[in-house]
């Protein structure tokens, strides 16, 4: 309200101009009485938007975290589908072995949804077992985060999972990052959290790889399963935060390397009743891609590097922490991780044996095994990181309890 005029002070609604899809930055208030549009500075993507002229680009400072609530994490649950698949059975399929498949890989069996199992039902399961442990009420969930690249519906799943785990007060969303989703989802909790108003995100990782693995390809199917795995995350005290540090990249210019691409196919439509160009394709996604070796490369040389930088924002040193805990993709990629951050492997989480790479469900479902066998403790610090699809990665330094 304009206090002279006693107006309403008009709005205007601008868009960052290089932001693809022209993003938008908020309100404009223009001066009360003046008969020029207003003189206004606007900083996004580290340009100056001065009245609608673009400065050069300056160098992106690195801002601080937004200090709020804190983020506790106090419960956690998993789910698997009933059918396992051992390397043996495997061999029968391609030509492969148990020995191949264990020396360079780690894996020696994985669960595979089958019969009406569906990922949804895993997701919900997980994600009840993770809200029993924190002993929180399904109610009393404001945010459902589903980290999946695999959801029952191209539309996206958290709605309906939450509405089956009973969280009739919250809302939800799925988080699409592949091997990096549960790392991106946790992160995201807390950035809710901090942003005040949310108390309790269940967070549940979960992914159906084997629907688009081709059981035919020796390279791809061996490294596969399906699974969920969830944690619920609660608002607390800034000094009491359980995420200590953490940091997330992607490069799009390595996805060639990893992925599932779309492949269009042609509508069974038969008359198009002369409308040009119709009717459209239908959608369809192909099999996994993947160059192993360029992935293998990826993960040992920058998942070290993302967790050197979240510990560093933790102000903590590799020594210090009680667990490392990767995403379970080779334990070679674990192997190698932890020499490189001369973390002995004691402190080295690993389950992948029974599992192989389940995606987004594979921290969570490896978090929800260690703390349940009392290996993970109260207080204890993990190093978590998450790497794959995109390329994505990231890692987040937690406090567990
Ligand atoms: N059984 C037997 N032999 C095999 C198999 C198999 N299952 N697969 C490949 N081979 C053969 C190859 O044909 C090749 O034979 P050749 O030397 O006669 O040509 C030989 O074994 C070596 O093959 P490589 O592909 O070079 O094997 P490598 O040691 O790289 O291991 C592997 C392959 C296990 C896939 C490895 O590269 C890897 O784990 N990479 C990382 C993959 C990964 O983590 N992906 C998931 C990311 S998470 C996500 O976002 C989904």
């Amino acid at each position: 309200m304009d206090a002279a005029s006693g107006l309403a002070a008009p709005r205007l609604a601008v868009s960052c101009p290089r932001a693809r899809g022209g993003h938008r930055l908020g309100f404009l208030r223009s001066a009360p009485g003046a008969s020029a549009p207003p003189a206004v500075q606007l900083r996004c993507c580290a340009s100056t938007v001065d009245d609608g002229v673009v400065s050069a680009a300056a160098p992106k400072p690195r801002l601080p975290r937004v200090v709020g609530m804190g983020s506790k994490l106090i419960g956690c649950g998993s789910a698997i589908p009933s059918l396992s698949v051992s390397n043996d059975d495997l061999s029968k399929i391609v030509e492969t072995s148990d020995e191949w498949i264990a020396a360079r890989t780690g894996i020696r069996n994985r669960r595979v949804l089958s019969g009406n199992e569906t990922l949804r039902e895993l997701s919900v399961q997980a994600g009840k077992r993770a809200l029993e442990m924190a002993q929180v009420n399904a109610d009393d969930v404001d945010l459902v985060l589903l980290c999946t690249s695999t959801p029952d519906d191209l539309f996206g799943g958290a709605a309906r999972v939450l509405a089956e785990v009973g969280c009739t007060n919250a809302f939800g969303f799925d988080i699409t990052a592949a091997c990096s989703g549960f790392i991106l989802g946790l992160i995201t909790a807390t950035r809710f959290i901090k942003g005040g108003g949310i108390q309790n995100v269940l967070i549940i990782g979960a992914d159906a790889l084997s629907q688009f693995v081709d059981w035919t390809d020796r390279g791809t199917c061996i490294l596969f399963g399906d699974a969920a795995g969830a944690v619920l995350v609660q608002a607390c005290n800034a000094d009491e935060d359980g995420l200590l540090g953490f940091c997330v990249q992607s490069d799009g210019n390595g996805q060639k390397h990893l992925n599932c691409p779309s492949s269009n196919i042609n509508s069974i439509l038969s008359k198009t009743n002369g409308v040009p160009s119709f009717p459209p394709k239908k959608g369809n996604f192909s099999y996994i891609e993947m160059n192993g070796k360029e992935v293998f490369r990826f993960a040992v040389r920058y998942v070290p590097q993302s967790i050197e930088k979240a510990l560093e924002e933790a102000g903590l040193s590799a020594s210090s922490i009680d667990w490392l805990l990767l995403h379970q993709a080779n334990q070679r990629i674990i192997d190698a991780a932890a020499s490189r951050l001369d973390i002995p492997s004691d402190k080295v989480i690993s389950n992948l044996a029974n599992y192989g790479n389940t995606s987004a469900a594979s921290i969570p479902l490896a978090l929800d095994e260690a703390v349940r066998a009392g290996k993970v403790k109260t207080g204890n610090v993990i190093a978590a990181s998450g790497f794959g699809a995109g390329l994505t990665w990231g890692s987040a330094v937690v406090k567990w309890g």
